[in-house]
């Protein structure tokens, strides 16, 4: 009854100008592993559901993508959403689409851009939350111990003086701004949410019924076409009505029965080109350089280099920067306004009238 879902819809705009609109984050071998992203966490995933009940959520510019990634996943398993409206949405979907082929099923959802080196406790961690949420009905996050105040992630509340690994959540918080992260961390009963969920199907859709109504009528009128050649129909015509919200904002902000386990292996989100820079080897000047066979440096640390062509790079007098060159695009930052990638490259659309 295993079953999951693997979230692939993203731009990942913050690793511009690698990530693209048309070729996202996701696709890409970001680590240097031979695999994409989608790929090293489909086979992440493989362990813990069986190959034919993974499902693989993306835009549907990104099927022809998806397909080649993935060759021997059947068509059922991708569902294509006709327009980028957030998490919410697209879970409620093939959540629906996954009851009417195994009411009964338990799902683990993922996300496509994550760093999980140690899959074995990776694996077991999801399963200690599948028997968890086969016996009550109850939504399960992972949760992880926070190191700073990260602004990006979600905070779990976990209940004290709760000895199991399993606790239950007083509240959750999706990105709360750095004042309130701050307060977090020095309470220390809060955590990361992973963003890695496991639900029984009667769990969620009873919290989608609950928490976002008229999200679940809309789709409930569709229940019919799912998983027949009427799904695409029904979709093209309504999808674009779902609210544009985030599974976070949309359910674990306002459900009462969320539970967190306690991650017991290292994670990383690779958002931006410091995360990747924090995962991949270092030269003796803790710098990164992907790619490059030429290269000189002189007076040059911390910095993340990428090129994609064969060519000589010189950076002489630079720290701390992120330094990439990619198509028609070479972008030159500091790290410290990684954050910033994603609004420099809306501004770069803007000015030049290109899609980039
Ligand atoms: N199919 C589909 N459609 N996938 C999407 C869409 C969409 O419209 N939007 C985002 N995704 C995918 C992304 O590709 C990624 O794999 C995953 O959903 C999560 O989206 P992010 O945009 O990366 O979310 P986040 O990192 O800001 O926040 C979430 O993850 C954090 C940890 O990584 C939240 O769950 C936070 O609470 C959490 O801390
Ligand atoms: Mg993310």
């Amino acid at each position: 009854n295993n079953y999951a879902i693997l979230m692939a819809g993203g731009v990942g705009s913050r690793f511009w100008p690698v990530s693209r609109a048309d070729f996202p984050k996701q696709f890409h071998d970001m680590l240097g592993t031979g695999k994409s992203l989608l790929q090293s966490t489909f086979n992440r995933l493989e362990k813990s559901a069986p190959a034919e009940n993974i499902f693989i959520l993306t835009n549907a510019d990104y099927a022809d993508i998806v397909k080649q990634q993935l060759p021997n996943i059947e068509d059922r398993q991708i569902v294509l959403e006709p327009a980028v409206r957030n998490t919410a949405p697209c879970i409620l979907l093939a959540v629906l689409k996954i009851q009417k082929e195994n009411p009964n099923a338990q799902i683990l959802v993922a996300p496509s851009d994550h760093w999980i080196e140690d899959e074995t406790s990776f694996n077991s961690d999801i399963q200690a939350a599948f028997d968890a949420t086969q016996r009550q009905e109850i939504l399960m996050t992972l949760g992880i111990k926070p190191t700073f105040p990260n602004t990006g992630y979600g905070y779990i509340k976990a209940e004290q003086f709760h000895k199991s690994p399993i606790k239950q959540v007083e509240r959750f918080t999706e990105k709360p701004n750095y004042e309130t992260a701050k307060t977090f961390l020095a309470d220390g009963n809060y955590f990361w949410n992973a963003g890695i969920f496991i639900w029984s199907v009667k769990a969620i859709v009873n919290a989608f019924k609950k928490h976002q109504p008229n999200m679940y009528s809309l789709f409930k009128k569709g229940l019919e076409s799912f998983n027949t050649k009427d799904e695409s129909f029904f979709l093209d015509s309504n999808y674009t009505q779902a609210e544009n919200i985030s599974i976070d904002y949309a359910i674990l902000e306002h459900a009462s029965n969320v539970h967190m386990l306690e991650a017991s292996f290292d994670w990383s989100d690779l958002g931006t080109w410091g995360s990747l820079y924090e995962e991949l080897p270092k030269d003796e000047h803790e710098n990164v350089i992907i790619n490059s066979q030429e290269i000189l440096l002189n007076n040059a640390e911390g910095n993340i280099i990428r090129t994609s062509s064969k060519k000589l790079v010189v950076v002489d007098g630079l720290q701390n920067y992120i330094i990439v060159d990619h198509k028609d695009a070479l972008v030159i930052v500091p790290k410290e306004k990684e954050q910033d990638i994603k609004q420099i490259r809306a501004n770069a659309i803007k000015k030049f009238g290109k899609t980039y």
